[in-house]
């Protein structure tokens, strides 16, 4: 399976899914940012990168669009990725598109995740990865990780415990993807011939 992975910065669940290219292939990273360090981690692993400056959106997406129609990738994959895509650039993709969001969706789509988690006395906090329609961080949910929020945790906190905890959420998750094991049937997402109706939990995320 190919992917595409769509950056914005740091770039630490691009590197965990270089680093377990086992059952699928990127092939492509794009970044809104030239000063992304997932840049230089793609560099490393010889995958092939392009920058596109989203200032402008609509030539963005046009460009990212004749870009991926080029590449042919069977999965887009957002990860930190901090542009919002039009309902028109998600439809030339349709059902191709996932998202890796810091919390329990659906609670505290868009950002500050952690803060508002912490905010609202929440004591389970997680991530998402989702596929991506017209709405923000409200397409179809797909797998979720939890952790306990400690007394103690500050945002930064919270966020540093739950990265790792991502990362193998989101490499299980492409990597079910990509063995037909999570797919599309009569528009209903299927995880080994079960309806997804739930996020998937897996034990060891
Ligand atoms: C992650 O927390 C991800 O859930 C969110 O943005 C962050 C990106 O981190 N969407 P990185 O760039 O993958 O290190």
């Amino acid at each position: 399976m190919r992917v595409v992975v769509f950056i914005s910065g740091r770039g630490s669940n691009l590197q965990a899914l270089l680093e377990d290219q086992n059952h699928y292939k990127v092939t492509h990273v794009i970044s809104n940012r030239s000063q992304a360090a997932g840049l230089t981690t793609a560099e490393r692993f010889s995958v092939p990168t392009t920058v596109i400056d989203w200032r402008d959106k609509i030539q963005a997406e046009a460009q990212a669009i004749t870009l991926l129609n080029n590449v042919k990738p069977d999965l887009i994959i957002l990860a930190g990725f901090m542009r919002v895509l039009s309902a028109e650039f998600v439809a030339q993709f349709p059902r191709k598109i996932i998202n890796i969001h810091p919390s329990l969706l659906p609670l505290y789509p868009g950002l500050n995740t952690h803060q508002r988690a912490l905010e609202d006395r929440q004591t389970i906090h997680g991530a998402t990865v989702h596929f991506v329609d017209q709405h923000l961080d409200r397409g179809h949910s797909i797998s979720q990780c939890h952790i306990n929020i400690k007394a103690d945790d500050s945002a930064e906190t919270l966020a540093d415990r739950l990265l790792s905890k991502e990362h193998a959420l989101l490499t299980t998750t492409v990597k079910k993807i990509a063995q037909g094991e999570i797919y599309w049937r009569n528009k209903q997402l299927y995880y080994n011939n079960q309806i997804i109706s739930q996020p998937i939990l897996w034990s060891n995320t």
